[in-house]
């Protein structure tokens, strides 16, 4: 079986329940009568990142009395240390400080003996302080020059419960010595429970090169797609953190067939007997949307109307998948609830996310100007239920209208769309966003801008023919942002056509800074070929070893500073 871990750098705001019931117990900041239940712990963690590979180096939940590593904070601190067993966060018993005095008072955990320098570790435990004062918890350490170096790695959202905090990544720089985790704040008695620190394997990535996104920084934001399964891999979080940490754009699991809920759907259908109001639940999300907001990363929300990935109960009359289509007006009321419960929801989970931007609708046109076909993609690839049910295009303007309605403040609404330079297509883009534009509904159009490189003479589209369909879309006054960038070269040709391929992202890139004024974002699908859903076809600037490709130099050399 595979170890993982759950890296997790913050801690979200108790929930409603949980303060009621500490305020139950009728103290306040400084009272030291809090009655500390189990009920009392906070789980919920923000953050979270898995990695596959991880080797625990020290651990202790307190239930062998052993609490040789740990010490008060300095010889004049009172603070004395004991196992207990009035509370623990797992199992009987946990390590109790008492007799703080204020400021920096309490328990530290020497790491001399258990972590060296220069590695990288990150630590998990579970505290607690016995009034309702915040618990501060952070790293400290002498420098070269002897001098005390502290570093905050964690605050707690109050005191009098258990607060899980899993994985606060730290190291301790070369020629230090006497490095610490010090937990302190208020001076009531302080619990710690089930302390864990793991080694971390460094990611493998060049440090030492430009930044993509802070190239680009004044320009535009440079973003990238991101999955939970990218999450397990260091080498593509650091190359998030390093390159793309403007904007992160949810691989998959924003998108309808993630969701819609079917489940909870028929639940309330049965309750109810209202099959207008499909329910949603964002736990596929879950992992990308708590790292991006560990990391304050916004998210472009993406996407909510699409003939692809999107369950064909969705249109169909009890939510019954062999059941008769509904008919249009159902679906508007269908579509408007499920518009409306998407971003209540989203926004209600992330409050503090940056859902900077949204794809209202994905790829309704053909390359020839006409909608889709009627039909289920899921029978017949390409084929759409909206379509199906409206019998033309009209779904996408009501889909804007709902979004607008419903989308929360500053969130920019795009139509977004591969081929989106060929002709017909571009057309019937344009044709439709001015309209929108009219009607106050639409903010921009989004570029998906899947490319090929190919061999160089032959790449498709050519950089003028992209530059050609940036000005026309900037004629429209409105924004556009670059939404899923790649660039293939052909199958398995090793790194033959790495140089071509460097070329030609040079064309686009400046094709694409040429129109800066009109483009707010540059999104990459993906971080490292190995990851891209074009993988035998290289199209990403870094390799499949995290390492930056000829484009990725050719993409950042005219405007590095
Ligand atoms: C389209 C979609 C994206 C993604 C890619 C392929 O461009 O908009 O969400 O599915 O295809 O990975």
């Amino acid at each position: 079986m595979k170890k993982k871990i759950v890296l997790a750098l913050c801690v979200l705001l108790c929930s409603a329940g949980i303060l009621s019931a500490c305020s139950d117990g009728g103290s306040s900041a400084g009272q030291n009568s809090v009655t500390i239940s189990d009920e009392d712990i906070e789980e919920v963690t923000g953050g979270v990142v898995t990695y596959d590979n991880f080797s625990i180096i020290y651990s202790n939940s307190f239930e062998n009395g052993d609490v040789s590593k740990f010490s008060a904070r300095s010889a004049d601190d009172p603070t004395s240390l004991a196992v207990t067993e009035e509370i623990a966060s797992a199992g009987k018993k946990s390590l109790c400080a008492s007799g703080r005095k204020e400021g920096q008072s309490g328990p530290v955990l020497k790491l001399d003996g258990i972590c060296e320098t220069n590695k990288s570790y990150s630590i998990s435990f579970a505290v607690m302080q016995k009034d309702r004062t915040a618990v501060r918890v952070g790293l400290e350490y002498k420098d070269q020059s002897g001098a005390v170096q502290t570093k905050e790695l964690f605050t707690t959202t109050e005191g009098g419960r258990w607060h899980k905090v899993t994985l606060l990544e730290f190291s301790i720089p070369s020629d230090s010595k006497d490095a610490v985790i010090w937990f302190e704040g208020g001076t009531s008695d302080m619990y710690i429970d089930n302390v864990v620190i793991v080694g971390v394997a460094p990611a493998d990535i060049e440090y030492d090169i430009a930044s993509l996104s802070e190239v680009f920084k004044d320009d535009f934001k440079v973003g990238t797609a991101l999955t939970p399964s990218d999450l397990k891999s260091k080498n593509t979080v650091a190359l998030t953190e390093k390159h793309f940490s403007a904007s992160i754009t949810v691989g998959n699991e924003l998108k309808p067939d993630y969701v819609l809920d079917k489940g909870a759907s028929e639940e309330y259908y049965k309750q109810t007997g209202d099959d207008e109001h499909p329910q949603v639940s964002f736990s596929s999300a879950k992992s990308v949307l708590d790292y991006a907001r560990a990391k304050k990363i916004p998210v472009r929300v993406h996407t909510l109307v699409w003939h692809s990935q999107t369950p064909v109960w969705f249109f169909k009359e009890g939510y019954d998948p062999n059941g008769n289509w509904v008919t249009p007006e159902k679906m508007n009321a269908r579509m408007e609830n499920y518009i409306k419960a998407y971003f209540e929801k989203l926004t209600e989970l992330y409050p503090d996310i940056d859902f900077y931007a949204c794809d209202v609708v994905n790829e309704a046109w053909m390359e020839d100007g006409r909608p889709r076909k009627a039909g289920d993609n899921k029978v017949k690839e390409g084929t759409s239920a909206w379509v199906q049910v409206y019998g033309d295009n009209s779904f996408i303007e009501k889909a804007f209208t709902y979004a607008r309605k419903y989308a929360p403040e500053g969130c920019k609404l795009y139509y977004n769309d591969y081929n989106e330079y060929m002709d017909g297509k571009l057309k019937a883009i344009i044709n439709m966003a001015k309209d929108f534009k009219e009607k106050g509904i639409i903010d921009g159009i989004g570029m998906q801008s899947h490319l090929d490189a190919r061999t160089g003479y032959d790449a498709y589209p050519t950089v003028k023919m992209y530059n050609n369909a940036l000005d026309k879309y900037a004629e429209l006054g409105l924004d556009i942002q670059i939404t899923e960038l790649d660039a293939t070269v052909p199958k398995n040709s090793g790194d033959k056509y790495f140089k071509t391929q460097a070329e030609y992202y040079k064309g686009i890139i400046k094709a694409i800074y040429d129109h800066k004024d009109s483009v707010s974002a540059l999104i990459f699908w993906g971080l490292s070929d190995d990851k891209s859903w074009r993988s035998t076809q290289q199209p990403l600037l870094f390799d499949r070893k995290s390492h930056a490709k000829p484009a990725f130099y050719s993409v950042i050399e005219d405007y590095v500073k």
